[in-house]
């Protein structure tokens, strides 16, 4: 598969969560899902252990059920935080912005189920309990494979948006999917082409608040 005409840049500042323009009737071939987690292979973990692990779920069955999990969570999760113009009183663009985010993320918690592949990018800790200490270690050895992955699906026009409310209901998840104990689920990844042409870059806070040259 040719990949878009993008620059680096392009893509790492337009690689956003996809939620809206995900394209719901269009299948993804899976060897192009396979093309995507072979890059996400390529990024670093620790002692280079690559204990990570890919669960592609494009069952519809599957989906679905993942999908009335997610949004029982999200719905838990929304009915618990402030309303989005509540949440940055003082910063009228933040606060805009949060309430676009979250009626996106409303949009795809009720349609998760039907996004053509889901893709829970997990890792075996050894243990069944996560480790108390060094969860930087653990979770570093994961989630650069899953941003990797992301990059490498915008490159091809499909988009993706990371997401973690399921991990309320894991435990079922992993039984759904016959997930060993020791394995820990990290992110879900909803994947599908998306509509509509391109993505632009996102506003965000400036950058002098928060680096800090030789201290903080
Ligand atoms: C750790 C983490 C958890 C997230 N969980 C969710 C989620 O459960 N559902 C969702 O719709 N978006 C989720 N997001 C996506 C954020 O809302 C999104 O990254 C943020 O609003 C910035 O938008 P952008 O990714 O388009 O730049 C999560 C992002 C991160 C990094």
């Amino acid at each position: 598969m040719t990949t878009l005409p993008l620059s680096p840049d392009e893509l790492l500042t337009t690689t956003r969560s996809v939620r809206k323009r995900l394209d719901l009737d269009r299948p993804v071939p899976l060897e192009l899902v396979r093309e995507c987690l072979q890059l996400a292979l390529q990024a670093p973990s620790g002692s280079n252990r690559q204990n990570w692990h890919f669960v592609v779920v494009t069952d519809a069955e599957q989906r679905a059920t993942i999908g009335e999990y997610y949004l029982r969570s999200y719905t838990d999760y929304s009915a618990a935080r402030p309303s989005a113009a509540d949440e940055y009183p003082d910063d009228g663009r933040r606060a805009a912005t949060q309430v676009r985010v979250i009626d996106s993320a409303t949009y795809l918690a009720e349609r998760m189920g039907q996004v053509p592949v889901l893709v829970i990018a997990c890792i075996d800790a050894g243990t069944a309990d996560l480790p108390a200490s060094n969860q930087a270690g653990l979770w570093g050895s994961l989630l650069p494979a899953a941003w990797n992955y992301m990059l490498a699906a915008r490159a091809r026009g499909l988009g993706t948006a990371w997401t973690t409310l399921h991990l309320a209901y894991e435990r079922q998840i992993a039984e759904l999917l016959g997930i060993p104990d020791t394995v820990h689920q990290g992110v879900l990844l909803p994947t599908a082409y998306y509509t509509g042409e391109t993505f632009k870059p996102a506003h965000r806070q400036p950058l002098h608040e928060i680096v800090h040259i030789n201290g903080w």
